[in-house]
Formats: C-alpha cells, structure tokens, sequence
C-alpha cells in the first residue's frame, strides 16, 4: 500500500489540524451498489470509524467530531433507524474498552431524549470510563443538528437574562458558546465530507465559520488511509486568513 505521509513530505505537526469533523455520508449509496440493503452499509461503516479514530489518534490529532445520526434521520425508513441504534449499542459495547486502553476520551453530542434507556446508559457509563482519559477527545453527534444547538444555547442564555443575571445588551460571543456542545474545545479546524455531497446538513454551524472545507467521492465505508492523508495534505496546503490579508497572516507567521 503506497501512502502519502504529511509529515514525510516536510508538513509538521503545526500544518496538522486540531480538531476534524467528519460528516460520515454514503453508507447506503455503498450498500446499493453491491445490491445490498442500506443497513449493509451502516455495518460497513463501522469499519472507516475505527480506521479514522486510529488515524487520528496515531497523528496526535486533539479532537475529532464524528457526525454518527442527526435530528433529521428520525425521517428515515422505521427499520433503518431501529438498525442504526442497535448497531450504536454494539459498537460502543464493543469498542469502548479499546478506545479506553488507547487514552481516547469519548464524549456524544446532542439532544439524546429520544435514544432508548439502554442506549442512554450505555453511552453514561463510555463516558464517565473515559472522563479522565488526556488522548484524542472523539465526539460522536448522535441526534444532534447544529440549529438545535444553537437553539439549546438561546434558550438556556434566554433564561440567565430572565433570572436578572445577565443583561442582553452585554451578551457576547464568549457568553453563547459556554452553552454550545462543544464548549471548551477548538474549532473544527478541517471539515471533512465523503459521498460526493458538498453540503453542511446541518452539523456545526456556529463552529463551522472558519473551518477549511474538504470534500470527498469516496463513500464512507471505501474510506481509506489515504483518503484521510490527502485530506490532511489539502488542509496543510490551506492559507487560513480569518479576514485578514494574505500578508497581513504571512507575517504574523514569520514574527
Ligand atoms: C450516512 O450514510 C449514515 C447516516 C446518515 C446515518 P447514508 O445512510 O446517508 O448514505 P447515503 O447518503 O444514503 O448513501
Ligand atoms: C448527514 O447525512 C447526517 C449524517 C451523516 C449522520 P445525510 O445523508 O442524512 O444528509 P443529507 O440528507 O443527504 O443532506
Ligand atoms: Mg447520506
């Protein structure tokens, strides 16, 4: 297997990205196309989650967000959703002593009132195990979208400034965030999106604002480590500039 390592090709870890997110699209459009059902690609999927937490986990990456179920998949077909939270229950069942072996702090994102009690507690118990683990931070979105999120923050913001404790006219960016999920860690630095589609569906969208954006053909259960190096590769090759000039971040640089 011929891969591309960043680093052999002269990119430190300072061209190397924080914080991934990831939006883990194809699994049934894979399924398809072996003339499988789509729950043959959910299983499928399974695989590409292991090799990207490995992936990240070897490269030192500090946090990576993985977009596993979103609000708007209840719409799916009754036993495409029932498959998913099963497979959910297993694969945190069955990985979870690993991942705490392996120093990975692993935390879900999201509304979750609606999982089942099982679900719910099984999650529990993967976090409080890996609470104090200092590795890759690896946020699973699971009912999550970033409007209920921002809508989540409002209200809890909405009801400081009812208790008196707040003023409205002094809310601040800073005052938002302590209410968004991700609260306490970077920014998505690279975005990442397999499947061919080249939208957000609603996944981080405070968090997105300055996140370099790459997109994929592959489907997500294809994924491989090269795919996830050439990636790295376009974000290394990303000049951030957060509305400054081009020059203006050159030489902040080489101050
Ligand atoms: C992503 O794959 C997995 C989830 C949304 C849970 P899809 O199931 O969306 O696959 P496609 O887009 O239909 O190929
Ligand atoms: C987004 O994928 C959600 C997840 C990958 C979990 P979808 O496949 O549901 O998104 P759309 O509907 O094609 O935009
Ligand atoms: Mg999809």
């Amino acid at each position: 297997m011929s891969t591309v390592n960043p680093h052999q090709n002269g990119l430190g870890a300072a061209s190397l990205p924080h914080h991934i997110a990831i939006i883990m699209d194809g699994n049934g459009r894979w399924a398809k196309r072996k003339h499988l059902p789509r729950t043959a690609g959910h299983h499928a999927g399974v695989e590409s989650v292991r090799l990207v937490v490995e992936a990240c986990a070897k490269r030192g990456i500090e946090v990576l967000t993985l977009f596993a179920f979103g609000k708007e998949n209840w719409q799916r077909p009754v036993q495409e959703v029932g498959y998913l939270m099963e497979l959910f229950l297993k694969a945190l069942e069955s990985e979870v002593k690993k991942l705490h072996q392996n120093n990975v702090k692993l935390q879900f994102i999201g509304d979750c009132s609606a999982l089942s009690d099982k679900l719910k507690t099984s999650m529990a118990q993967s976090n409080a195990l890996t609470a104090s683990n200092t590795g890759l931070v690896l946020n699973i979105a699971v009912d999550y979208s970033g409007r209920w999120d921002i809508l989540q923050a409002s209200k809890r913001l909405a009801k400081q400034v009812e208790a008196g404790q707040l003023k409205a006219d002094t809310i601040s960016s800073a005052d938002f965030e302590q209410y968004l999920c991700l609260h306490g860690l970077p920014e998505p630095d690279l975005f990442i999106r397999t499947s061919g589609e080249q939208r957000i569906s609603n996944f981080l969208l405070w968090q997105l604002a300055y996140t370099e954006l790459y997109f994929t053909d592959v489907l997500w259960p294809d994924l491989t480590e090269e795919i996830i190096e050439e990636a790295l590769i376009f974000y290394s090759n990303r000049q951030r500039r957060f509305g400054f000039t081009g020059e203006q971040m050159e030489s902040q640089q080489s101050a």
